[in-house]
């Protein structure tokens, strides 16, 4: 495995079951879950014990391996997964892989999940570098959801960036919006940078206009679900805000992720599915209801970010500076 610096594991292959730790309830409890079946794992990705596009896509081959391991249906397998969760193109791109070796040899599908674990942790530390160079000194980053070595194979997209650009020492503050409804920001990567001892102050997702307004931030740095052909980007609820605040306020907005977060079938952004999940999402906190009996609510767990509004697109090949059709494509085929 291609080494990164995270002191813990969110996706781990050990003794044929596949070990998560569960996201829902870090950072004060750390528990680490053993998976058997494709279908017990897209539950698991359902209900968000692992999250992140691209970490869901790892997370999913490894449980096309398992079913393969106990000589169960494959296409079954593929199917189960591919409905968990409907927005991270990464979880399809992972399960055309493992489904295009047209192989059922267990062997050969744990290696190749093991492979796309590996190639997500390299091309994070590539991207690391590209997003790094592109930053001011002493720079202000302004960061949204959870985008680390939880949501990852390990080190990060936009977190990923923000360790690369601290090691060259051009940080002086991360904020961290909070990210409601499932709160990444505070739970996960608030936790993320403070064991690595990285500036941190948590942000409530309402307070961010006041905080750009008062010249306080140079980059908004965000991650991505889905990156269609003209560089629309759906990504965690809130990110649309963040980006209209930067634009208004003379900020400067990246999205960190790998190839694998294209979806180049897509013209645009509008064709994206966006999950919807449940209202209780929204009424309760930590089991307990925060809203009257019976209020319903609106829970789109991700927003989609025009184009426009996006000064630069950092991947593993590269990156592009004011996304189009024309650049993005040419990135794509390696010449970025
Ligand atoms: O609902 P989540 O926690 O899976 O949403 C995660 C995000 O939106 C991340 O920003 C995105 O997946 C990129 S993770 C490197």
């Amino acid at each position: 495995m291609t080494a990164h610096s995270s002191s813990f594991h969110a996706i781990a292959w050990h003794e044929q079951s596949l070990h998560l730790l569960d996201q829902r309830v870090l950072p004060h409890t750390h528990q680490i879950l053993k998976y058997h079946t494709a279908a017990d794992v897209a539950d698991a990705i359902r209900d968000m014990v692992v999250r992140g596009a691209p970490a869901i896509g790892i997370t999913a081959a490894y449980a096309y391996a398992l079913d393969a391991l106990a000589g169960r249906d494959l296409d079954q397998a593929y199917k189960v997964l591919a409905e968990s969760r409907p927005t991270a193109v990464n979880l399809f791109w992972a399960l055309e892989r493992m489904a295009s070796l047209g192989t059922d040899d267990p062997h050969a599908l744990v290696a190749e999940a093991k492979k796309i674990h590996d190639e997500d942790i390299t091309a994070n530390l590539d991207m690391g570098k590209f997003g790094a160079s592109l930053l001011n000194d002493q720079c202000r980053i302004y960061t949204h959801c959870n985008t680390g070595a939880l949501a990852t194979g390990g080190h990060g997209t936009a977190l990923g960036i923000i360790r690369s650009a601290v090691t060259q020492g051009k940080v002086s503050q991360v904020y961290a919006g909070e990210t409601r409804p499932w709160l990444q920001g505070a739970r996960l990567t608030a936790w993320e940078l403070m064991q690595d001892n990285i500036p941190v102050k948590l942000v409530c997702d309402g307070a961010a206009a006041q905080l750009f307004r008062q010249g306080a931030v140079d980059w908004v740095i965000v991650g991505a679900d889905r990156i269609t052909a003209n560089g629309d980007v759906a990504n965690k609820i809130g990110t649309y805000s963040l980006a209209v605040l930067a634009k208004h306020h003379g900020m400067k907005v990246m999205v960190a992720a790998p190839s694998t977060t294209f979806d180049l079938t897509l013209d645009n952004g509008t064709a994206i599915p966006i999950e919807q999940r449940p209202m209780s999402e929204v009424t309760s906190l930590n089991g307990q209801p925060i809203a009257p009996e019976g209020c319903e609510a609106i829970n789109p767990s991700f927003d989609v970010t025009p184009a426009e509004l996006i000064d630069a697109i950092v991947t593993e090949k590269g990156y592009v500076l004011n996304p189009t059709v024309a650049n993005i494509s040419a990135m794509m085929v390696g010449n970025g």
